[in-house]
């Protein structure tokens, strides 16, 4: 199954509740980060959980435990049923995540490799690779991994066998939905959706790649 997952970076609380009510028939799952909750709080969440959708919160925690688990025991308790987590800062870091996640019978997702083109900087010579692994091992619920380079997500999917693979990078930053589509379980769309002059209609043309 592939879902399609709107990544509701606007900057008030309004236009995200006007854009999330317009799409929600054509997608899956809203992500929200620190673009729109540093604007209008967390409470945002409450709210936008009135579409009914599973909410995932990406704040790509990267901290000590105590800190990483103090920040999902937040994000849970505000009714998200998905956390993103780095996996860089190593399995206990993660197990932090992972355990407050299914806690509260949420799911956390680890970055493995990122979209943008800066990524590779840091990104190569078997790190991505290696925090397969640790999602295997910490029993994590799946990676994020890039629409940009469909190439190494199949690799990564290699490495997770049947753990979930969401997927940005699709639209504004160059990513087809057509190349990545059949190897992920969800793409990941902002921009393309948010930014388009019908919203709605933008989410109903992606939702095309649902299945
Ligand atoms: P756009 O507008 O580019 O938004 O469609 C993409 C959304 O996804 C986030 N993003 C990532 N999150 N790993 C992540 O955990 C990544 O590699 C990555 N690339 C993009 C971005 O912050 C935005 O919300």
């Amino acid at each position: 199954m592939t879902d399609i997952i709107l990544a509701l970076d606007v900057s008030t609380g309004k236009d995200a509740l006007s854009i999330a009510k317009k799409t929600a028939p054509f997608i899956d799952a809203i992500k929200i980060g620190y673009p729109l909750v540093l604007a209008a709080g967390l409470e945002i969440a409450n709210q936008l959980s009135d579409e009914g959708l599973p909410l995932i919160a990406d704040f790509k925690v990267a901290d000590i435990p105590n800190t990483s688990r103090l920040i999902a025991e937040e994000v849970f308790s505000h009714g998200f049923s998905g956390i993103i987590c780095h996996g860089f800062v190593g399995r206990d870091s993660v197990l932090a995540c992972v355990e407050t996640a299914h806690d509260h019978g949420g799911e956390c997702y680890v970055v493995t490799e990122m979209s943008h083109p800066g990524a590779v900087d840091f990104f190569h010579g078997g790190i991505a690779e290696r925090i397969a692994g640790l999602v295997c091992e910490t029993n994590a619920d799946g990676i994020i991994a890039p629409a940009t380079r469909p190439e190494r997500t199949s690799l990564l999917r290699t490495l997770i066998g049947t753990k979930k693979i969401l997927s940005p990078g699709v639209g504004a930053q160059g990513g087809d939905p057509a190349a990545i589509a059949s190897i992920v379980d969800g793409i990941i769309v902002g921009r393309a959706i948010y930014e388009a002059k019908d919203p709605g209609s933008a989410a109903e043309e992606y939702s095309r790649f649902r299945t």
